[in-house]
């Protein structure tokens, strides 16, 4: 069957009180509208037509960079109403398509549940995706006939009180196909308390002509819900991010605490990972099998290679690490790092720009930034490279084997040779061979007829 996605995301939001539209702001780190298109872009349908009018140009811009061709964008000019916002899209719909109505603001439905409704609507049918809620107010209800066919949806405005007290609601979600949604929709008008023209008087007019409706319910009742303001928004927040751990688990990561992670973005993470308490992963990020990240870590954009451990409070953006390194507590790995295998960077480090091979350390409270280390380099505590000249960076390149001591300052640009030894508190600019040991240290003075200053004596 060839499916059309019909999104409607014109309205303005009043209700969020922003200045961004409400199909742009995020939920898991992408536009509530991101949602809605990878949804629909799961069906593999021969397109997907998306309604815009409330700061369309804005709306377009920010998803256009995300979407592929297959989706198809129209203006409507006014918002009249959904039925009107369908209309605008009818050009775009063939006559041979199951079309699937979806709502920007509706960002968890599932490609599953998408599926059903659709399959449902072959053979000449409309499906509705309805659910029974103990407080249905605001929801279009769900009328029924005393043999419990669907015969039409009634809004909470215009209903009376009897309808009111129904508990079965529209989602706003349906599929018919394309030739009978061609034949309806000109048929619908805004006689009604709202002066709109409402999609939900398909259901009506479909009846009318003798087309079955039937509905189908969601597999979670968060599927239905719609943003219409901010705390709707902090509450499927929450949802989403249940499933997403709830995937993470499910494919063979472990989670402290599920309530406790925070996925703004896509994460991948091989089997036998383990993520402890309030870590964020933000972009793109990919744990290979068996990483381990501490508590209240933030990674962002990278990629973790097999068991690799991050101890606590570490924040890793736009990295690269090989397996089994050791990162932390406490380390901060800049955009630019690239470590090969087994290396340490240790607490209070911050890396920058650099690349590490295997096996080298660099343990405590160190500045790398602009730089290449070779293989089994170790680097004392509180050693940095001084790339920046007030004006320009420069690099420094370190050779296999290299042990440079604790406080040392590397001035670059500077190149030091495979298995050169610095000593401890040097200072230093131009280059070291290799095999060489350097360094740049005030010699000591002992001063034995020295006495330690004491304290005035004053009379008060
Ligand atoms: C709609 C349904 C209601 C259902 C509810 C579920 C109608 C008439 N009512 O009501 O039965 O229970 O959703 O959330 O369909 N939109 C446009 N152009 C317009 C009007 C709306 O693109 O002219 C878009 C909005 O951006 C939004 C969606 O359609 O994404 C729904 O519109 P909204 O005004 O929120 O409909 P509800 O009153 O909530
Ligand atoms: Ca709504």
């Amino acid at each position: 069957m060839a499916y059309r996605i019909v999104v409607l995301a014109a309205g303005k939001g009043t209700r969020m009180r922003s200045s961004l539209p409400k199909v742009l702001h995020s939920l898991g780190g992408k536009p509530l509208l991101a949602h809605v298109l990878d949804a629909a872009l799961a069906l593999e349908p021969r397109g997907i037509v998306v309604v815009v009018g409330h700061e369309a140009r804005q709306v377009r811009d920010a998803l256009s960079p995300v979407v592929p061709e297959r989706v198809t964008w129209v203006e409507q000019a006014r918002q009249l109403g959904t039925a009107d916002a369908v209309r605008v899209a009818l050009p775009a719909v063939e006559e041979d398509d199951t079309v699937l109505v979806v709502f920007g603001d509706t960002p968890l439905v599932t490609p599953h549940t998408c599926r059903a409704l659709l399959e449902a609507a072959a053979d000449d049918r409309l499906a509705l995706l309805t659910l029974e809620l103990d407080d249905p107010s605001g929801y279009g209800r769900i009328l029924r006939d005393a043999d419990d066919r669907i015969v039409g949806i009634v809004e909470q405005k215009d209903a009376d009180p009897a309808q009111q007290r129904i508990r079965e609601i529209n989602s706003g979600v349906m599929a018919i196909g394309g030739a009978h949604l061609q034949a309806l929709l000109p048929r619908i008008d805004n006689d009604n308390a709202q002066g709109e023209y409402y999609l939900t008087d398909l259901v009506k007019l479909a009846v009318a002509d003798g087309l079955e409706v039937v509905a189908r319910a969601p597999v979670e009742p968060c599927e239905v819900d719609g943003v219409n303001d901010r705390v709707q928004l902090a509450t499927l927040e929450r949802h989403l991010q249940r499933r997403l751990a709830v995937e993470l688990m499910r494919s063979g990561t472990s989670l402290r605490d599920p309530a406790r992670v925070d996925i703004r973005g896509d994460l991948v993470a091989g089997e036998d990972c383990e993520i402890d308490v309030d870590c964020v992963f933000l972009g793109d990020c990919r744990l290979g099998r068996g990483v381990s990240i501490g508590p209240g870590c933030v990674i962002v954009d990278s990629v973790l290679g097999a068991g690799t451990v991050v101890h606590a409070h570490s924040i890793i953006e736009r990295a690269e690490l090989g397996e089994a390194c050791v990162i932390g507590p406490f380390a901060r790995l800049r955009p630019g790092t690239r470590l090969d295998n087994e290396v340490k960077v240790g607490n209070f480090v911050e890396t920058k720009q650099v690349e590490v091979g295997a096996g080298s350390k660099i343990n405590h409270l160190s500045y790398i930034g602009d730089a290449s280390l070779g293989r089994d380099v170790n680097v004392g505590a509180g050693t940095i490279t001084c790339n920046y000249d007030g004006a320009n960076k420069h690099r420094t390149t370190v050779g296999d084997a290299v042990f440079i001591g604790s406080n040392t300052a590397l001035v670059a640009p500077i190149d030091i040779g495979t298995n050169a030894t610095i000593g401890a508190g040097s200072t230093l600019s131009g280059d070291v061979s290799p095999d060489t040991l350097a360094l740049t240290r005030a010699s000591r003075r002992d001063l034995t007829d020295w006495t330690r200053p004491s304290r005035d004596k004053r009379d008060d």
